[in-house]
């Protein structure tokens, strides 16, 4: 998800409001808004009814008997250990430790030990009754710099992992990167180079090579759209560049090694499933204006079309092409066959869904919804109904995972050892009913994974916000279940909500 891109396009669009400032601006890029084609703007859904819950059977929504329940990790965010075993340096060390990038200067050196107390938080899971677990792999404990022979003790570590849970009856879904690139790669370019993604492509192969069909779902890249955004245009994320040309010609290379690692895959004849992550956000015009239609259209080819055209359907979609321009580093960085290569079909689609957005007609976004903690995100769970149905209206039935969904409340630990987090249950009860709805309706969606599991390293927002299902109490590393895990074991144990 964009968080910090969300909080910047929320600021860049009260400043725009005054300043009226073009949507490509907004976006961040070169040329002028172009009219917009290719699919059908979002529309706003029917309010749900937000009031049932699980407890009450008149209201009870079940799930198909066999729905994945979920949660969701990264290894950046909870492993720590960040010299352990051979592990390398990623961009991530490299900014979290630079003056000022990271609230409070934290870092991931620690997070919450996971590398060390793996095996208790395996059990967490097993006691929550989790059916999947998400997590991602360490390219930079894989190959410490990016490329050659594989550290075999980083393997071991993911070994251990994958077998922990295959012991307990969880399934892993094991997401390739989630952004912690190793830093000698960076140094060479990092994703504004092409080589980059073939390097990509090697790494994947030896993590297919040495866990094989251990791990049934593979993601390759997650939220490609977050590093664009903010990696490359606002800078808040490493490796915290503002180039707006920059950065879609990383969006290229980003999808040009999601589908070079779908071929790794298919080319080791495992029967293992594969798909991208991408963090959707449903756009709607902020008013009934024509010109918020159309500008509305445009960011969501920048929000969404982006990347599942070009997955799904094998091309970028033509308004964003156009507004790049021809003269970008993007669309000069497109070579014949690419696209072959980006849309390899696939065996299902993760969906990450936190907020939409409304656009107005200058390119500014506005507020409709309440906020949380993260002031980018808007609670509308009828987005997740939008968003998850108009996938499949428009792509088709493929399968639907959705691999992220949460948000952070002001968590405390009382002196009786419990976490009060309401928020999270009624926000949590709401989105699954919409997303309930949407299976109602023949949307193909599998699983749904909670972000995230336990309280860990929000990335620049360091260790202030807290988005976990478990508490993490950071001076002992001690563990304790909030309310909301109570609750989403009971739905689970119900499977409903
Ligand atoms: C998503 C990221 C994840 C976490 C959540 C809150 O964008 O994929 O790592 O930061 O947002």
């Amino acid at each position: 998800m964009s968080i910090l891109t969300r909080r910047h396009l929320l600021r860049r669009a009260a400043l725009s409001a005054t300043t009226a400032t073009p949507v490509s601006a907004v976006l961040g890029t070169t040329a002028a808004a172009t009219t917009a084609t290719g699919l059908a703007g979002c529309q706003p859904g029917d309010p749900a009814d937000h009031t049932a819950t699980a407890s009450n059977p008149a209201t009870r929504r079940s799930f198909p008997p066999d729905f994945g329940w979920g949660a969701a990790t990264s290894a950046y965010q909870i492993e720590g250990a960040a010299k352990e075993d051979g592990r390398g340096e990623s961009i991530w060390d490299t900014f979290s430790r630079a003056p000022g990038r990271t609230r409070n200067g934290d870092t991931g050196d620690v997070a919450a030990d996971h590398y060390q107390r793996y095996a208790e938080d395996l059990d967490l899971m097993r006691d929550l009754g989790l059916r999947s677990y998400r997590f991602s792999i360490s390219w930079p404990r894989i190959q410490p710099d990016g490329t050659g022979a594989a550290n075999q003790r980083g393997l071991d570590f993911y070994r251990r992992l994958v077998d922990g849970l295959h012991e307990r009856g969880i399934a892993p879904m094991a997401t390739l990167f989630h952004w912690d690139l190793p830093q000698s790669l960076q140094d060479t370019g990092g994703w504004e180079s092409r080589d980059v993604a073939k390097r990509f492509a090697d790494y994947a192969g030896i993590v297919f090579d040495a866990l094989g069909d251990r791990v049934p779902v593979w993601l390759t890249i997650n939220e490609p759209k977050t590093v664009v955004q903010n990696g490359y245009i606002f800078g808040h994320h490493a490796p915290g560049r503002q180039d707006p040309d920059a950065a879609y010609l990383v969006a290229h290379h980003l999808q040009l090694a999601h589908g070079l690692a779908v071929r790794a895959l298919r080319a080791t004849g495992g029967k293992s499933r594969i798909g991208p992550a991408f963090n959707l956000h449903p756009c709607y015009p902020a008013d009934d204006s024509a010109a918020a239609a159309e500008t509305a259209r445009l960011y969501d080819g920048y929000e969404n079309r982006l990347y599942l055209d070009s997955a799904l359907t094998g091309s970028y979609p033509s308004d964003v092409l156009a507004d790049l321009g021809p003269g970008s580093r993007m669309v000069r960085g497109i070579r014949d066959g690419d696209l072959e290569i980006i849309s390899a079909p696939i065996d299902l689609l993760a969906v990450q869904y936190y907020t939409p957005i409304y656009v107005t007609a200058d390119g500014g976004t506005v507020r409709r919804w309440p906020t949380s903690e993260a002031d980018w995100q808007q609670i509308y769970p009828d987005g997740m109904y939008d968003i998850l149905t108009r996938v499949t209206r428009d792509y088709g039935p493929i399968p639907l995972t959705v691999t992220e969904n949460g948000l952070p409340t002001p968590d405390e630990l009382s002196a009786d050892g419990t976490v009060e987090d309401d928020g999270r249950v009624t926000f949590l009860r709401d989105h699954l009913t919409a997303a309930h709805r949407a299976i109602a309706e023949g949307v193909p969606l599998e699983s749904f994974h909670v972000w995230s599991l336990l309280d860990n390293f929000e990335w620049a927002e360091g260790y202030e916000q807290r988005w976990g299902l478990i508490y993490v109490d950071y001076p002992t590393q001690r563990r304790v279940f909030k309310r909301s895990a109570h609750w989403y074991r009971q739905v689970i144990a119900d499977n409903a909500v």
